[in-house]
């Protein structure tokens, strides 16, 4: 393990007490990135992924292990981090303007209100959301709203943007123009990305890394590098290589789940 990681998340253990006893989720966790990555996580429905997405945030503690970032381990939540969410949660009594400047009300900045203004706009125009600052959430799209959400996330200029399922509930079409959309922002804005998925396709587009996670409780079970370069496109989900990868997730999922045995069978 390199010790310049910008995140490091080594043998994480937590469960959850509910009314039948300890239900434990994480147990053996390791992750790494360094800054500017992009690690995309798959695993099994219910193996915990949202949990490490909150371990990560600083919104839960690991029972055991360690989550360090920058150096420093995680204990609460960190102003240094953006979050966006399946279902984008937009106050519908604010413009979608004032939802993306949220977070500047609430983490600590010396931005002018000019300057939050134009930054909220910066963003809103990188994903194509120019001239619907002033609407409100419910006249946009689910895909623009998620756009908007991405823009909220980012708008503090954090260093780690955390995103759980962000594209899960869009239709297929709009889901890739947002995969393009955030290759886009990536290159633009200064983040090191976590992203959770259950589409492998997203996974190995946007991301350097893919891991995935055992079944509950979760381990990392089989870590993927991704061989293209920051210049692809779509196209690149359309090559044998991108097939290839995409046979092999299948399977290490197919193993998560319990359904296959760990050694696979070659292509035809
Ligand atoms: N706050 C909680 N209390 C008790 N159990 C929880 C809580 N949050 C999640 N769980 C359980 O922990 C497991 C993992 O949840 P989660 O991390 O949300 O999984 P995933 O995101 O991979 O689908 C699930 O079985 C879920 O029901
Ligand atoms: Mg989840």
């Amino acid at each position: 393990m390199s010790s310049d990681a910008h995140i490091r998340i080594s043998g994480v253990k937590h469960a959850y007490k509910t009314d039948a006893g300890p239900l434990p989720v994480l147990d053996g966790l390791d992750l790494e990135m360094s800054q500017g990555a992009f690690c995309a996580v798959v695993g099994p429905s219910g193996c915990g992924k949202s949990t490490l997405t909150k371990l990560l945030a600083g919104l839960l503690i690991p029972d055991e292990g360690e989550v360090i970032l920058h150096g420093e381990p995680v204990k609460s939540p960190r102003s240094t981090v953006g979050m966006a969410f399946q279902n984008p949660v937009l106050l519908e009594w604010r413009s979608i303007l004032d939802n993306v400047l949220l977070p500047l009300e609430i983490v600590p900045n010396k931005l002018t209100q000019k300057e939050r203004e134009d930054r909220g706009r910066e963003l809103l125009a990188m994903v194509g959301l120019q001239g619907f600052e002033d609407k409100k959430p419910s006249e946009l799209s689910g895909g623009m709203r998620q756009r908007a959400s991405l823009c909220r996330a980012l708008v503090h200029r954090p260093e780690v943007l955390i995103l759980d399922e962000p594209f899960g509930a869009l239709d297929a079409f709009t889901r890739e123009d947002l995969w393009q959309i955030m290759h886009d922002l990536r290159h633009q804005e200064a983040f090191t990305c976590l992203l959770i998925t259950h589409d492998l396709r997203e996974s190995i587009f946007l991301a350097d890394e893919v891991v995935v996670l055992s079944g509950r409780p979760a381990r990392t079970q089989h870590v993927m590098q991704v061989p293209f370069g920051v210049d692809r496109t779509l196209e690149v989900l359309y090559t044998a290589q991108a097939t290839e990868m995409l046979h092999e997730l299948r399977h290490q999922i197919q193993v998560a789940q319990g359904r296959v045995p760990a050694e696979r069978e070659e292509l035809a």
